[in-house]
């Protein structure tokens, strides 16, 4: 089993807003051949922009509304991308996370994976995205795309995760993409040491750390051909293994 997570980066452009759901959902849909896979998309400029302005990271704040509108929001997005696998014949179902999850502080701290498991087996693909789960801390909490990923990858025994971003893969100081990383070796990259390195891409590393045995790739998934060359095993980007 492999696990797709389809990033917000890839789904939006995080600057000016740009929306690429529809193309790249599309691209998805083409690229994805028979086997099985769980779909996680991110939430992109939209979900992180409403997440913000809401101050969704303090939690639960008596603001249902707001939660329940970034929600709706998302939504959106996983109509589009279910709509998409549909049409080209592959059997995406949405699971949705607050009913199966509940977290503290911020992290997860149950996942029933077992119905994502009996969808799998029947020949679904089971979508998912970052989303708000009750938290018995914070009331809610952020859970994001690439930690629903590590859980089920880690839960599920995924052989790989394939992140689909914006960008080739992961680069090193000078923008060249650095191909291939193994586990062991992730807390020597230069550039780590360095710190010139932000939020999204750091996010992934550290989920990669704890998934020993699980080959990662990132990939860019505004780019037609990456997702089919990535599930050949080629490597169109960054393969973190060993
Ligand atoms: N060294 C690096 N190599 C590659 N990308 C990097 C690096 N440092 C920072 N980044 C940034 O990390 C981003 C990917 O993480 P980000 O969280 O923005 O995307 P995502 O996970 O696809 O989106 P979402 O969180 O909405 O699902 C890239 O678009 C890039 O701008
Ligand atoms: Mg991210």
């Amino acid at each position: 089993m492999r696990i797709i997570k389809i990033g917000g980066s890839a789904l939006t452009d995080k600057k000016s807003g740009k929306n690429y759901v529809s193309e790249v959902a599309e691209r998805v849909a083409m690229e994805l051949k028979n086997g099985r896979y769980i779909i996680i998309h991110g939430v992109g400029y939209i979900g992180h922009k409403l997440a913000k302005e809401y101050n969704l990271h303090l939690g639960f704040q008596g603001n249902a509304w707001e939660w329940a509108h970034l929600r709706a929001k998302v939504s959106e997005i996983t109509k589009e991308i279910i709509l998409k696998l549909t049409e080209h014949g592959h059997p995406a179902v949405e699971i949705s996370l607050p009913d199966v999850a509940r977290a503290d502080k911020g992290h997860i701290t149950f996942l029933d994976a077992r119905i994502v498991k009996e969808f799998l087996e029947k020949g679904f693909i089971p979508v998912l995205h970052g989303d708000g789960a009750i938290d018995t801390s914070l009331g809610l909490s952020v859970i994001s795309g690439d930690t629903i990923a590590t859980e089920l990858a880690i839960k599920l025994k995924a052989e790989e995760i394939i992140y689909g971003t914006d960008v080739d893969g992961i680069l090193d100081q000078d923008g060249r993409v650095i191909s291939q990383i193994s586990h062991q070796n992730i807390m020597n990259l230069k550039f780590w040491e360095n710190g010139d390195f932000s939020g999204g891409m750091r996010n992934k590393i550290e989920e990669a750390l704890r998934l020993k045995g699980t080959i990662i790739r990132i990939i860019n998934l505004r780019k037609d051909g990456t997702l089919t060359k990535a599930l050949q095993g080629e490597n169109v980007g960054t393969v973190i293994e060993g």
